[in-house]
């Protein structure tokens, strides 16, 4: 199978774990946009959709799912998004694309993540994709700084801004054996506003694409 097959064949098993009649978290990226193309197979189901950035919600209310805000939404039993890395203890790296802010956000608010993800993502120590940090601008370079104290190799995304106006720096070189550690002392820089690091609130059941069919991990 191709690796958008496996995406596809997630996105399709993601779908038996949206409850009927609620309000469905989507995350962003390829594997998200398949699973926003099987949601869309089912809109009558469901009561509509949160999105984790103007891309998703684009691309909802073109297949006419109707996208709420999120602070008009007491209630969100699940989150479906993917991910860059992710561990067998469902910690993971996200942001490739930009989205990390927000998704963190939906995560947190919602009751169960579930992660869909093919096999070339699952690691066993995150930190060779580079991570993402969500960064105020006029913050970057002392951030920046501090992130090469904590052994890492930032690098500005260039040409890109965040949905939230900010910017990304992309920490390379980082073995991350302690996710939650580095998770609350990436926070604790003044000036960054999220991390792509999504330890603390990991995903809840991993959907892994892999040759021999969708194998089910949870935490
Ligand atoms: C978006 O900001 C990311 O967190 C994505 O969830 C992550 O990059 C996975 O994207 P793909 O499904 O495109 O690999």
């Amino acid at each position: 199978m191709t690796q958008d097959e496996l995406k596809q064949a997630v996105a399709r098993a993601a779908i038996e774990h949206v409850p009927i009649g609620c309000i469905v978290g989507v995350g962003t990226g390829s594997t998200a946009n398949y699973f926003i193309d099987e949601l869309g197979k089912i809109k009558h189901k469901i009561d509509g959709a949160v999105a984790s950035s103007d891309a998703s919600a684009q691309r909802l209310k073109k297949l006419g799912i109707e996208v709420l805000e999120l602070n008009n939404v007491s209630d969100l039993p699940v989150y479906v998004d993917g991910a860059d890395e992710i561990t067998r203890h469902l910690s993971m790296i996200k942001g490739g694309g930009g989205a990390l802010t927000r998704e963190k956000i939906v995560a947190a608010v919602a009751r169960k993540f579930i992660c869909i993800a093919d096999q070339s993502k699952l690691v066993d120590v995150l930190g060779r994709f580079p991570l993402p940090i969500e960064v105020i601008p006029m913050a970057r370079s002392y951030v920046a700084r501090e992130l090469v104290k904590l052994g890492g190799q930032p690098a500005l995304r260039v040409g890109f801004t965040t949905d939230n106006g900010n910017v990304i720096l992309d920490v390379h070189n980082l073995q991350i054996m302690k996710p939650l550690e580095l998770e609350s002392t990436l926070n604790q820089i003044t000036g960054v506003v999220a991390s792509g690091l999504f330890a603390r609130r990991g995903a809840d059941v991993l959907l892994l694409g892999a040759d021999k069919g969708v194998q089910t991990l949870t935490r």
